[in-house]
């Protein structure tokens, strides 16, 4: 039965998950670290450090380095067989974009096994390195598009966010302003996880829905390039784009280079890449309608199958493709971890205290007192803040203060995931916060329904196993969720008694202190 293989190009890994469907086990996990494992391209988070003006950029042939580095490490495994690998599907991380000229095509079709892959790509970059996600040097760009459209309202309703620094449309014409003669040059313009993948595939494959939802380029109703957009960001681009296409695409057989050198099987067959939050939606059994992931990190996320193609009003929220079919919805909330450890750190507490002497010391709903727990600014709602807000809070009483930042967290998280239209019946929480109970019970009760943590590490490479399985082994989406994505016994936590109405009326009262604090537009 068939065994496949998941990546994830990350930020500051590739890494690789092997499923065995049959046993539905995994047989094996393996990751290359840009920063202890290549350490001489000096990324050691995985961009090239001093970017000036918002630019943040990585190389795109550190990641080829990492990708051969991760199959010599799979291939020496006792666990691993890799020649009875039967399909591999992957997910890269969003919006980041590679410049290449027209002669990359005939060199990934005809890649020679007895080279590196870098040594082949090189020459045929037209922009040396790549802006990824986390580079915000195009707020000039961004103006001009939803200028161009006639207002952000109408970007976002043809591709589904309003126009974002990181996305891959305004970084496009910021490249195309700066270097004329690189965007000449330029033949085809890849995301990292149609970049990897055509590696794989030994072709230039097409960008899939879910990922091309990320560009400010496609149009989310007729799931193609958008004309106006393409001609708003760029002169000459439909050409550069590679097609868009579902994410269940097959792209075609694994590259002979793999095979020779690697000893992947001549049959084994590359799935579309996806993005990373996409393909996490896979991983973490939520690609259909009624579960919500929340993902606790440095930022915090929410992600959702959308069962039609809202988008946000405010513009906070993104709609990328469900690689599943259908829609996803992202929100990101930049106030996560550091709110929280911001408010550990100033009271001196350690994590198992927001159980202990937060949450265990105060009521569900706080008596009313409140926080608008935006320490840093914040892109969900759009504040300017430099502090945290408080109405009736004693900073003198730490437990108070501890559920506030929570419950103002997750009312806000409630607040701003409403447009979503969805009702959930369970929340999925993972990252790392996730593991203490009491914030997750604070999540429960404010969404008053079921909280459940996965036992997944990998949700991205996960979720790429998962699709690879599904779309070239016919293996049901339902028998792979049962073996791979069910909650940690134990983990599940209801909502507490009478909490509903409590919550309701702080609800209230915490978008009043919102508005009357950072006079928002028309939340
Ligand atoms: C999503 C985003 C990040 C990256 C991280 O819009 O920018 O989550 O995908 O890899």
């Amino acid at each position: 039965m068939p065994t496949v293989l998941g990546l994830d190009s990350s930020t500051q890994s590739v890494s690789a998950v092997v499923l065995d469907t049959d046993s539905g086990s995994i047989i094996h996990e393996e990751a290359v670290s840009f920063g202890s494992d290549l350490p001489d391209y000096g990324q050691p988070s995985g961009f090239i450090p001093g970017g000036e003006g918002g630019e943040v950029h990585s190389d795109p042939l550190m990641w080829l380095d990492a990708l051969e580095l991760l199959f010599e490490r799979l291939a020496a495994r006792d666990t691993v067989d890799l020649g009875v690998i039967a399909a591999i599907a992957g997910s890269g991380q969003q919006h980041g974009s590679v410049y290449l000229d027209e002669g990359f095509e005939e060199t990934v079709r005809n890649l020679d096994g007895s080279r590196t892959l870098k040594s082949q790509v090189l020459s045929h970059l037209t922009r040396q390195t790549a802006p990824i996600w986390m580079d915000t040097s195009t707020s000039e760009e961004c103006a001009e598009i939803a200028q161009a459209l006639g207002g952000n309202a109408e970007v976002c309703s043809r591709s589904g966010s309003i126009a974002i620094e990181r996305f891959t449309g305004p970084q496009i014409r910021r490249f195309a302003k700066m270097s004329l003669d690189g965007w000449e040059l330029t033949g085809v313009i890849h995301l990292v996880s149609s970049f990897m993948a055509s590696m794989l595939a030994g072709r230039s494959v097409a960008i899939d829905h879910g990922d091309a939802a990320g560009m400010n380029l496609l149009n989310l109703s007729t799931g193609d390039w958008d004309e106006t957009l393409l001609a708003a960001t760029a002169p000459g681009l439909r050409e550069k784009l590679p097609a868009t296409r579902a994410s269940s695409t097959i792209a075609g057989q694994v590259s002979p280079f793999f095979i020779e050198r690697y000893g992947l099987n001549p049959d084994c067959e590359v799935v579309l890449f996806s993005g990373d939050n996409p393909s996490s939606l896979v991983g973490m059994g939520a690609s259909r309608p009624g579960k919500v992931v929340i993902s606790l990190g440095t930022s915090d996320t929410l992600f959702a199958a959308m069962p039609e193609p809202r988008t946000d009003p405010n513009g906070y929220g993104h709609v990328f493709g469900n690689p599943m079919g259908g829609f996803m919805s992202l929100i990101c909330f930049l106030n996560g971890s550091l709110a929280r450890e911001r408010v550990k750190e100033d009271l001196g507490l350690e994590w198992a205290d927001f159980d202990r002497e937060g949450l265990a010391k105060t009521p569900v709903g706080n008596e009313g007192r409140l926080m608008l727990p935006f320490y840093g600014p914040e892109i969900t709602p759009r504040v300017e803040s430099s502090g945290a807000v408080s109405v009736g809070l004693d900073s003198a009483e730490p437990a108070a203060v501890v559920r506030a930042v929570l419950e103002g967290q997750f009312l806000n998280m409630k607040v701003h995931a409403r447009w979503l239209g969805v009702d959930p019946e369970t929340i999925y929480l993972t990252g790392g916060a996730s593991r203490n109970d009491g914030i997750a019970q604070t999540v429960a009760s404010v969404f008053g329904v079921p909280v459940s943590r996965l036992a997944v590490s990998g949700s991205a490479a996960l979720g790429a196993a998962m699709r690879a399985a599904e779309a070239s082994c016919g293996i049901p989406l339902d028998e792979l969720e049962n073996s791979f994505c069910q909650p940690e016994t134990g983990s599940t936590v209801h909502p507490e008694e009478g909490a509903g109405q409590i919550y309701e009326d702080l609800e209230q009262k915490w978008v009043s202190a919102l508005h009357e604090t950072f006079q928002l537009p028309n939340d």
